[in-house]
C-alpha cells in the first residue's frame, strides 16, 4: 500500500468524466488500497479516484461507520433535501453550505466487480453525492449556497 498525490483545484484532471471500471483486477484492488490509505491520513471522509489523479469511476468513503467501497457507482434514488457544510481535499482551506439529498441509494460494484446496493443518510448521503460528483469531474465549490470563513 502507498499513499499517492491528492491533486489540488486547479488541476485539469478534477474537472474531467471518469471511464467505468471494466477490470476487476489486482491494480484495481491496490488503487482503493491506496485511496482509502491517502484519505485516512489526510482526515478525509471520502476520496474519488480523480483526485489522486486516476480517471476512473472509483470511490472510497468512511464517514466513521467503517469502510465504503464504490466502483461505477449510480445513484439510483434521491430523497428529502438537507443544507450542511462540506470540503475537500483538494479544495484545502474552502468550506462552504451546499444543499444534498436528505437520504440517497447508491447502486455499485465491489473490488471483486460484485453488484450492490447501499443506502445512506445524513453525512453519508451527502459524502456519496460529494464524491460521485468528483467523478463527473464537479467540484462542490459550483454548488455552494454560502461560503464559510474560517
Ligand atoms: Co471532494
Amino acid at each position: 500500500m502507498a499513499l499517492r498525490e491528492i491533486r489540488k483545484k486547479g488541476d485539469e484532471v478534477l474537472y474531467k468524466v471518469c471511464k467505468e471500471v471494466k477490470e476487476f483486477d489486482k491494480k484495481l484492488a491496490i488503487l482503493l488500497d491506496d485511496m482509502y490509505d491517502t484519505m485516512q491520513k489526510s482526515d478525509g471522509v471520502g476520496l474519488a479516484a480523480p483526485q489522486v489523479g486516476i480517471l476512473k469511476r472509483c470511490v472510497v468513503i468512511d464517514v466513521g461507520e467503517g469502510r465504503i467501497e464504490l466502483v461505477n457507482p449510480k445513484i439510483i434514488k434521491e430523497e428529502g433535501s438537507q443544507t450542511g457544510t462540506e470540503g475537500c481535499l483538494s479544495v484545502p482551506g474552502q468550506w462552504g453550505e451546499v444543499e444534498r439529498p436528505m437520504k440517497v441509494t447508491v447502486e455499485a460494484f465491489d473490488r471483486y466487480g460484485k453488484k450492490f446496493t447501499i443506502e445512506g443518510e445524513e453525512l453519508l448521503a451527502r459524502a456519496f453525492c460529494h464524491e460521485l460528483d468528483h467523478l463527473d469531474g464537479k467540484l462542490f465549490l459550483d454548488k455552494v449556497i454560502r461560503f464559510i470563513e474560517e
